[in-house]
């Protein structure tokens, strides 16, 4: 199956258990209301993506798939509510939408925000039809991924880098935690999922570890070479902001050149994987090529 038909099939699956996972609590409208809000803008879903993409790769049922991607999904819109907020990026569009604080104030956005956030650890919990192992392994994974040792520590290393020139190994540093941690979650829980074998995770891991980079390169050019309508998001701001970002560091040249070299990386690992994996080769392609 194309990557295409893949998404169009999937994703609307995802989308409806991650609705339904807020819909049914019972709390502030406004809350409820901010939350879905940023769900329902939209993105591009690819970090649930990995998670199926890695059951499909083991011929496994997809449906636990669908309950990580949404816990997943959760957190990293609450990253994102979060990088947007005028202590942090400052950004008032995201995902071709006003962001979440311009339409529901500060205080409603940082709680909308944290509410997915400890959402995603009652769905990791709760995931149907796995052992209690898994479920506890899925959520050791996820807090790592998630906070300091991850996603939050690399946000606060990519604060501390504005206006100040890192080395191109503290700006992987800062890559691989503020995006590629999530983006791993995804791989990862999929293999435990899966139950791959340790070599196939590590392989998978591998995979991950260059596609976390080539996805933040990405950014970084799309914020330069991309226009705010098309990214949904305003562009131009890394520069703006004095952003420590591989084309700040390398030229933009340079940047692309770093991002073929990860992806050419990324396919290698995967190569050392016994099974077909077109559909993870498909979603490299897209991360690579997109234009938002
Ligand atoms: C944006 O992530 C933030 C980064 C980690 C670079 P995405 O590009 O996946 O954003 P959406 O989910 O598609 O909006
Ligand atoms: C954000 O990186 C990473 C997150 C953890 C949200 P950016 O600040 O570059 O993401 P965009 O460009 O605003 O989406
Ligand atoms: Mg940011
Ligand atoms: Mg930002
Ligand atoms: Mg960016």
């Amino acid at each position: 199956m194309t990557l295409k038909a893949f998404m169009d099939e999937q994703i609307p699956l995802l989308e409806q258990e991650m609705y339904s996972q807020v819909t049914r609590l019972t709390m502030p409208e406004n809350l409820k209301e901010s939350m879905l809000y940023s769900l329902k803008a939209g993105g591009k879903r690819i970090r649930p993506l990995f998670v199926l993409a890695v059951l499909d790769l083991f011929n496994k049922p997809l449906q636990a798939g669908y309950e990580v991607g949404a816990a997943l999904e959760m957190t990293h819109t609450y990253s994102l509510i979060h990088d947007d907020l005028p202590s942090m990026d400052d950004d008032d569009l995201r995902r071709g939408k006003p962001t979440n604080h311009i339409v529901f104030g500060e205080a409603i956005a940082v709680l909308a925000g944290d509410a997915l956030n400890t959402l995603s650890l009652g769905i990791l919990a709760n995931v149907t039809g796995i052992t209690a192992e898994k479920k506890v392994e899925l959520v050791q994974l996820f807090s790592r991924a998630s906070g300091a040792e991850g996603m939050v520590g690399g946000q606060v290393l990519d604060i501390e880098g504005e206006q100040k020139q890192l080395t191109l190994t503290e700006l992987e540093q800062v890559h691989i935690n503020k995006t590629g941690a999530l983006l791993r979650f995804g791989i990862e829980s999929g293999a435990v999922l899966a139950d791959a074998t340790p070599e196939e995770r590590a392989y998978l891991n591998e995979y991950a570890h260059h596609i976390g980079l080539a996805f933040q390169i990405k950014d970084d050019i799309l914020d330069i070479e991309g226009t705010s309508e098309e990214l949904g998001k305003t562009a131009g701001k890394d520069e703006a902001s004095e952003k420590s970002t591989y084309p700040a560091l390398l030229t933009i040249e340079g940047a692309h050149k770093k991002l073929q070299e990860h992806y050419d990386l990324a396919l290698a690992a995967l190569n050392k994987v016994d099974n077909e994996a077109t559909l993870l080769q498909e979603i490299a392609h897209y991360i690579v090529h997109r234009n938002k």
